[in-house]
């Protein structure tokens, strides 16, 4: 049973080390037992707070020092060094404090904290909801990934194709969406899951902290409202455009998830693709777009892709937009690459989610160490 008031518990005190040693560093993580503590040495005096942070417990002492402030190496949430509150404005968003004492030359703790922890209601963000399909008919979203400068835009041969298979699944009843990479403002992944597998968080750390990116506009739509999604690339130097890779790097949020959490986000739901380029490796660049969706849960239609190449030694480019626009074959392929995917849906639909058959599926079927 916890002490109704930390203040009055029995004290705990520890001998952390001489301080000549502790001096050294303006901020460290120190484990003590189970207790993790933030130890400053600030203005010439020590601090010593929690050292797990409020928001997803990221170490406090390995980040850095702004003034007084410990801020936190994950999102960077402050907390006063000596205090363990949070900075001004989010007082209340505290961590427990702890009492230190200089015994001749060594510095002691008292590991009953002298404060308690105090955490801000913060409304959950909308992508955190609950992942429950909403009633209705499929839904489909399109993503392009073709980069065109928007106050001139071009003809892009895979955009074209996948309107297509869009135009297609709106006659065949379907909601349809398309969603232009080109056309987001988005930030690149920043490398939060660098840092800790459970820094990079759904939704996405970015998402959380900057209202303005607008790749929650794709996380919507992949995780929460479409049944199918068809994403559709140009070839670039033999793989996929520089778009597709920016979004891809910013999903790993969506498969950590199954990684850390056994929290299965993407399942009964249909990806399909489409891969137009000049030149060559429509079997490389969807190889890749196959193992990154079926890592994230999507399932696939069989004959999950339709592609157009002209070959290695294609350089008339004005006769490859033509050859594209007037291709009775490849409009009618991408339809009938909707057609697949739709079928497949329908199937899936009713079908009851399979988490737990599937929550350590993949490459990372080993639970981690
Ligand atoms: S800011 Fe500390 S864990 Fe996110």
């Amino acid at each position: 049973m916890p002490h109704p008031d930390a203040s009055m518990a029995e004290p705990q005190w520890h001998d952390l080390g001489p301080v000549a040693e502790l001096r050294q560093r303006q901020l460290q993580q120190l484990s003590v037992g189970r207790t993790r503590i933030a130890l400053t040495w600030q203005g010439g005096q020590f601090g010593a707070i929690s050292g797990a942070c409020n928001h997803v417990g990221g170490p406090l002492g390995d980040g850095t020092l702004d003034g007084e402030y410990v801020v936190c190496p994950w999102h960077h949430w402050k907390y006063h060094c000596r205090t363990g509150l949070g900075e001004p404005g989010y007082e209340a968003e505290s961590i427990p404090r702890y009492d230190l004492e200089i015994r001749g030359d060594h510095l002691w703790i008292n590991l009953e904290a002298a404060t308690k922890r105090s955490r801000l209601p913060h409304e959950p963000h909308p992508l955190a909801r609950p992942v429950v399909r909403a009633p209705g008919g499929i839904r489909v979203a399109g993503i392009s990934t073709t980069v065109m400068d928007p106050a001139y835009p071009r003809f892009s041969t895979s955009e074209w194709l996948l309107q297509a298979a869009l135009d297609h699944a709106t006659a065949s009843g379907a909601e349809t969406r398309m969603l232009r990479l080109g056309d987001l403002t988005f930030r690149h992944c920043e490398g939060y899951y660098s840092k800790s597998a459970h820094a990079c968080t759904w939704p996405c750390s970015i998402t959380q902290m900057d209202s303005t990116d607008q790749l929650d506009q794709v996380y919507d739509a992949l995780v929460h409202w479409a049944d199918v999604i068809m994403v559709a690339t140009p070839i670039r130097w033999g793989a996929a455009s520089s778009l597709y890779f920016k979004m891809a790097e910013r999903l790993n949020c969506v498969q950590n998830q199954t990684t850390i959490r056994n929290k299965v986000l993407i399942q009964n739901k249909v990806a399909s693709f489409i891969v137009t380029g000049g030149q060559d490796n429509v079997q490389g660049v969807v190889g890749q777009m196959l193992t990154f969706f079926g890592e994230l849960g999507f399932l696939f239609p069989q004959f999950p892709f339709i592609a157009h190449s002209r070959g290695w030694s294609a350089e008339d480019m004005e006769n490859n937009v033509r050859a594209v626009r007037q291709s009775a074959d490849l409009k009618e392929g991408a339809e009938q690459l909707m057609e697949r995917s739709l079928c497949l849906a329908r199937d899936l639909v009713d079908t009851t989610p399979t988490t737990a058959s599937i929550a350590r599926g993949g490459r990372k079927a080993h639970h981690l160490s």
